[in-house]
């Protein structure tokens, strides 16, 4: 069965990010082997960009918080759905810090920069946006999920879904739980 991490990186435990979890996780049993993080509730501190880990050849971080647990498990997983609302236009604080985080995968002395031990994993990215405009974010969450390469998610896919302010109102968009399913299904193929 195939390792699926779903990264949550919500705060709100009613809203849209866990409403969809919830639903995938149920419609994933007996299909995938899944991890939750919600990283709302973890201690992922800033990266101290202290170059500790260029002084190695594993992508571990001297600085020990809840990222030291996510290492292995991005590293071990097969594919990773993250769940998340728009901030100001971008990633939410938290998940900017798993993202900096990351640069503990990189290998400066590797052709591809990354130290992973796989380099053909998946990332599907699924926002929620109160506003938008989505067809903006869309593009500006790619290009930051594209950086999740360097922990060897060298594919991504990303879906936004806006008008989403009221807690759980993704429920009642077929079209967003459409799109959901196919991230799902991608991820898993
Ligand atoms: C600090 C903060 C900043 C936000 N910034 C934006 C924004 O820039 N654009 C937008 O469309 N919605 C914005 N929102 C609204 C959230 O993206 C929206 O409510 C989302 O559906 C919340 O997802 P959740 O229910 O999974 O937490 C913001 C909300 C908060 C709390």
């Amino acid at each position: 069965m195939k390792k699926i991490l779903i990264v949550n990186a919500s705060k709100r435990r009613k809203g849209n990010s866990y409403t969809l979890e919830s639903k995938l996780v149920e419609e994933l049993q007996g299909k995938a082997e899944v991890t939750t993080f919600h990283i709302g509730e973890k201690d992922v501190r800033a990266c101290l960009a202290c170059d500790a880990c260029k002084r190695q050849h594993t992508p571990n971080c001297i600085q020990k918080d809840d990222y030291t647990a996510l290492i292995p498990a991005m590293d071990a997983c097969d594919a990773m759905l993250i769940l998340s609302p728009v901030h100001w236009d971008q990633f939410p604080a938290q998940l900017k810090a798993v993202l900096d985080r990351t640069y503990s995968f990189m290998d400066f002395t590797q052709p591809d920069m990354s130290m992973a031990t796989r380099k053909d994993k998946k990332v599907g990215g699924f926002f929620f946006a109160g506003f938008g405009p989505v067809d903006v974010y869309t593009n500006l969450i790619e290009a930051n999920l594209k950086n999740f390469a360097t922990a060897g998610f060298t594919s991504c896919k990303t879906h936004v879904a806006g008008n989403a302010n009221v807690p759980g109102s993704i429920m009642e968009k077929p079209e967003d739980l459409k799109a959901a399913d196919e991230m799902v299904e991608w991820l898993l193929a």
